[in-house]
């Protein structure tokens, strides 16, 4: 893995682009993601790996803790998500050292994210709403 700054953007916007086309089309997770537009959670998602690829330090949003503070995540949402950007990544790239690190850096974060129930979940600022979109098509227990 050893890439320029652009040759390091280009890819990681590449596979950021697919899977976003797919979340965007997941009957689950486009109920999440429609608080934000796709071509803005794409650049923060790509400017935040590609820093975290130690490429240039371009993101300047939130942590991933302080970012997912008010959406309800369980370990099924996560895995859903998780299944559907492994899929991406293999898709749109062919460095398999990129994507075990990818999918390394991804996983990191899911004990930040993750919560047991809703009500662990918080607002960010006064008038934020609390997302908490639960899996469709699931059976009656
Ligand atoms: C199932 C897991 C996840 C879901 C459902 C999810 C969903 C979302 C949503 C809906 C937003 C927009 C929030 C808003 O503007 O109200 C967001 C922002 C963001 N997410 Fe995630 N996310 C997940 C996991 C992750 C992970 C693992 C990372 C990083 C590796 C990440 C990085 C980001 C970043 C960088 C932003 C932008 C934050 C900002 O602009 O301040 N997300 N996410």
């Amino acid at each position: 893995m050893n890439y320029s700054d652009e040759e390091l953007y280009s890819l990681v916007n590449k596979a950021v682009k697919v899977f976003y086309d797919k979340v965007y089309e997941d009957p689950w997770m486009k109920e999440v993601f429609k608080v934000i537009k796709q071509e803005i959670i794409e650049s923060q998602q790509t400017d935040f790996m590609v820093a975290a690829f130690g490429g240039p330090k371009r993101y300047c949003g939130r942590s991933p803790k302080d970012a997912h503070l008010h959406i309800f995540v369980d370990d099924e949402m996560w895995d859903h998500r998780e299944r559907t950007l492994e899929l991406s990544l293999r898709e749109a790239l062919t460095d398999e050292e990129l994507i075990t690190k990818w999918l390394r850096i991804d996983e990191a974060f899911r004990h930040a994210i993750v919560r047991k129930n809703a009500g662990e979940c918080s607002k960010r600022y006064a008038g934020d709403e609390i997302i908490n979109v639960p899996a469709p098509f699931k059976k009656a227990a």
